[in-house]
Parts: C-alpha cells; structure tokens; sequence
C-alpha cells in the first residue's frame, strides 16, 4: 500500500499599518483608512475558517490616540480569529498595553512554531530601534524557544526594501547585533513587518524576509523620495508547517471606492 501523509498547516494572516484616526472623518492623504480596514478585514474573515491567528503588525493608530485604539477595537470585534497586535513609530504602545492588556504577549504559539512579537519602535522617532536590554531578551526568547521554528514579527525592516526614504527609517538602533542573532539561531525561519506600505520578499541565508502592504496608503517599491502608489491595500498569509516550513503570499483587496492623492510628497 502506498500511503501518502499529508501535513496539516497552520494559517497566520498578517495585517499592518492601518493607521487609524480617532474620528470616523480621519483621512490619510484622502485616503479613509477606517473604510480600507473594514474592506480589508471583511476579505480576511471570508478565510476566517481557515485561518488560526492573526497579527497586526504596529501603526494601527495614525496618531497613538486612545479614540484611534478604541475605534480599531470596534473595528476587529467581528474578527472570530485570534489576534494580537505590536507597536509603530504611529503607536502608544502604553496605551495600547491599557486599553487592551493581553493582545501584545512576547511569544505565542501556533503549531509547533512559535512566533515571537517585538516592539522596535522607539517614542518620538520614525526609525526603530532595539535596546541593549531587548537584544538580550531576544537573546534569551531564541535560546527558550530553540525547539521550534520560529517567526519573527515586528514594525521597522531590519533590512532595506530598496525605497530609499522608507529605508532612512528602518530599524537602527541595535539592528547588527539583531541581525548577528538571527542568523546564529539555526531555527529561525522568517521574519515578517510592516512600516515600508508595500510587499517585499527576500532571504537572508535560510530565513525569509518578508514585508506586508498596508491596509491603507501603499508606497512604491523601488522609489527615492517618498511616493504613494495606486496599489490597492491588502494582507499576507502564511501557511505554516511543523517542520518548519512556510508558504506565504500577499492578496491585495479591490476596493471600489479608494481615493488617495497620489501627488503627496510626505505624510
Ligand atoms: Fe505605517
């Protein structure tokens, strides 16, 4: 007899940088960020049966409001799958960790993989950063956890996407020793954020390097100065199996009435 084992596989959906106003008339660059998160929440529940956990990976807020927080919450309470969240150079993470005490854990499991939430944003900077204190932590999460595959998420690339004004604010502080721990842990798999607006597949040695659209404003691949593109927002989902390895692919949400003002040359 020939007998085939199919293995089961975990879905992860990532959703990033929503950046959401406190008022229902917020709008980034003409855009209303809380309509694209509706629109993009209503195709994820469409897969809500088969996904397992969902992550939003930090600007959840435009403006670290708790008005913008308790309107985002309202806006998830429909979302049957389990989700957490971590902080943006946009966030409060403080004001998150208030308002919503255990959606921001450090690990949290998912088959036999575990994913690992950091917080790399930094008050009052744009950039990310990583403090002595939290490479050690990482240090300490890699060495606990060296049983599982492991994915990484956070809000600042720790690599450059090749915008190069997004690129002026990756992640800095602590971004060498970050990278050195990484890919000395044989267990690290990938590593996923948002903060760049756009979607962005890479490897550094065997791990993936992955960045997700924005559920709102998109920026363009590839540009120097800052730009917004007319890519519709969307999500990325990742197919995870206990050996530790992954599908992953970004879906963009057409959304009919999506209005951006394509000339801004900030935000
Ligand atoms: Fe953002």
């Amino acid at each position: 007899m020939n007998i085939e084992a199919v293995q089961s596989a975990q879905r992860l959906i990532q959703v990033t940088d929503p950046h959401i106003g406190g008022r229902p008339d917020y709008q980034l660059l003409g855009l209303d960020t809380g309509h694209t998160l509706n629109e993009v929440l209503s195709a994820v529940s469409g897969e809500a049966a088969s996904s397992d956990l969902l992550v939003v990976t930090g600007d959840v807020s435009a403006n670290g409001s708790e008005a913008s927080y308790r309107r985002f919450l309202h806006k998830m309470q429909p979302v049957t799958t389990p989700w957490y969240w971590l902080p943006g150079n946009h966030d409060n993470a403080q004001k998150m960790d208030e308002l919503a005490p255990r959606r921001r854990p450090e690990v949290v499991a998912l088959g036999n993989w575990r994913l690992l939430l950091l917080d790399t944003s930094v008050p009052g900077q744009i950039s990310g950063g990583l403090s002595a204190e939290e490479i050690d932590r990482i240090r300490e999460l890699l060495r606990d956890n060296r049983e599982h595959p492991l994915m990484l998420m956070m809000h600042h690339q720790p690599v450059p996407v090749g915008s190069h004004w997004i690129d002026g604010h990756m992640l800095k502080q602590g971004r060498d020793e970050f990278i050195e721990l990484v890919t000395g842990a044989e267990n690290v798999r990938a590593i996923s954020w948002g903060h760049v607006h756009q979607q962005f597949d890479s490897h550094l040695g065997q791990i993936g390097l992955h960045a997700t659209p924005s559920t709102s404003v998109q920026f363009t691949p590839g540009s120097g100065p800052f730009a917004v593109d007319s890519e519709m927002p969307g999500y990325r989902w990742f197919d995870l199996r206990d050996d530790g390895s992954y599908d992953t692919g970004v879906e963009r949400v057409a959304i009919a009435e999506y209005s951006v003002d394509l000339a801004s040359s900030g935000y």
